[in-house]
């Protein structure tokens, strides 16, 4: 989470900044710098998701407002990715797996799990409660491990 959280603030900086000071951003060759996208999203999603993971774990105090508020911006940012891994997305250093571009299909389905995944951590989002919000937390953290494991390799050294 410490990685997290620096690389984060890393691209927050260089995005107000305006300069190619992160290793990240220096990095995305691409004109329309789709790795660099993608992964601000994808880092989103982890922002969103880690208070309920937190809540659900009861690390931290339930809190059905703020439990919401995350499901809804989870759903917000649910198709924001997919778009940035066009024909010519793939290039280094991703860590997306090739199988993202020979298995559209299946690539398709990991999302289209994980927007399911979500519809059920909305609905328990409306009930309130944490009975029905701990085991949809799980469903939608297996969703993004699911797509993970067959779409994207193990992080550069670990
Ligand atoms: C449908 C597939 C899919 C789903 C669902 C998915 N991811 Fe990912 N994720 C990827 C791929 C592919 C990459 C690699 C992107 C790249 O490097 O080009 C990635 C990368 C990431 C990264 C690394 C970003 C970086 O800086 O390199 C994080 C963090 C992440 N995902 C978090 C999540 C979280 C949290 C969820 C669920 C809330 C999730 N993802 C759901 C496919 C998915």
């Amino acid at each position: 989470m410490f990685k997290t959280t620096v690389t984060t603030a890393c691209t927050l900086l260089a995005a107000a900044l305006l300069v190619g000071g992160c290793s990240d951003s220096a990095k995305d060759t691409h004109p329309q710098q789709l790795l660099s996208q993608r992964k601000a999203v994808f880092k989103q999603f982890t922002g969103a998701l880690e208070p309920l993971g937190l809540m659900a774990r009861e690390r931290k105090t339930w809190d059905a407002a703020a439990f919401k508020a995350g499901a809804l911006e989870l759903q917000r940012l649910s198709t924001l990715p997919w778009p940035y891994f066009t024909a010519d997305g793939n290039y280094p250093p991703t860590r997306a797996k090739p199988a993202v571009w020979d298995k559209p299909a299946e690539f398709k389905q990991a999302q289209d799990n994980y927007v399911a995944a979500l519809a059920g951590l909305l609905t328990a989002a409306e009930r309130g409660g944490a009975e029905a919000g701990k085991p949809a937390v799980e469903q939608v953290e297996k969703a993004c491990k699911a797509c993970h494991d067959s779409f994207r390799n193990a992080a550069p050294g670990g």
